[in-house]
């Protein structure tokens, strides 16, 4: 059992941690939040690492994208996570066009750090974003790279939908991991790719890899928390499980989550692509 037991007492989650946790074997179990109660939940439950990512624009702000979401907004929210937490690992996602120049990317990070009490942030992008990455890593700001699907470049997409399918797209995916790593990034974030391609990267990649719907072969997985206690309205992406389903209330759906992915049963092929 994950969910709660003995991480009363635990020490803070770090990067060595996770570099460990790939070496051994085990999954990082990994979820959004974006506010104090529900990170403190998370926490309880034996979540690793909780991401404040943009997505809060969609299932918080009611956007229907995550493009209209700003620094200001992360850090609110930011903060308010990290004052729920103590052993999970706090990540912050830089917002659209936050990171456009090296100026505006460590004004975005180091305020997203300083202010929000992040400890890595995350952005999207692959080769392109290499030599911003290489900026921030160079200034100790540790970076995961966000590769796959780009939800922020919803409009040049035309919609969510599976990348790197054909082979060359996958190349290059496996091109953009490569830079991102080379550039400094301490890990990536591999989102809505065939269950193959999410394998390749990670066996590729000497940094932990964490997944979303991209199989389960990651080093860690990751999933809306929205999503999964099936708060979310509408049509969900076939990666997602509802995790209510059978639980008792949201301290056990999200113990249930952690122990799916820390005992392999989720993804299950009906997740994958
Ligand atoms: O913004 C977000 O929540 C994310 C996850 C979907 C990985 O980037």
């Amino acid at each position: 059992m994950y969910a709660g037991k003995g991480l009363e007492d635990a020490k803070p989650l770090t990067l060595t941690d996770f570099r460990k946790m790939r070496e051994t074997g085990e999954k990082i179990a990994c979820l959004t939040a974006y506010d104090a109660s529900f990170a403190a939940l998370e926490d309880a439950a034996g979540v690793d690492l909780v991401l404040v990512g943009d997505s809060l624009g969609m299932v918080l702000q009611g956007h229907d994208s995550t493009v209209p979401v700003t620094v200001d907004d992360l850090i609110y929210h930011c903060r308010a996570v990290a004052r729920g937490l103590q052993r999970a690992f706090l990540m912050g996602d830089m917002p659209f066009m936050s990171y456009a120049t090296r100026d505006r990317a460590l004004d975005s990070a180091s305020r997203l750090m300083q202010e929000g009490g992040a400890k890595m942030i995350k952005l999207e992008g692959g080769e392109i974003e290499a030599d911003i990455v290489d900026y921030l890593t160079a200034r100790g700001i540790p970076v995961c790279g966000h590769i796959g699907l780009q939800p922020q470049l919803i409009h040049k997409l035309g919609g969510f939908r599976v990348q790197g399918r054909e082979a060359d797209a996958a190349e290059a995916m496996l091109k953009d991991a490569k830079a991102l790593e080379d550039a400094g990034a301490d890990m990536l974030l591999v989102e809505c790719v065939p269950a193959d391609l999410g394998k390749r990267i990670a066996g590729q990649a000497s940094v932990p890899v964490i997944g979303i719907g991209a199989g389960p072969d990651t080093d860690g997985q990751i999933l809306v928390s929205y999503d999964i206690l099936d708060i979310t309205r509408g049509r969900k992406p076939r990666f997602v499980q509802n995790f209510m389903q059978g639980a008792e209330n949201v301290q056990a759906a999200l113990g249930a989550y952690v122990e799916a992915v820390k005992g392999g049963s989720y993804p299950a092929p009906e997740h994958c692509f």
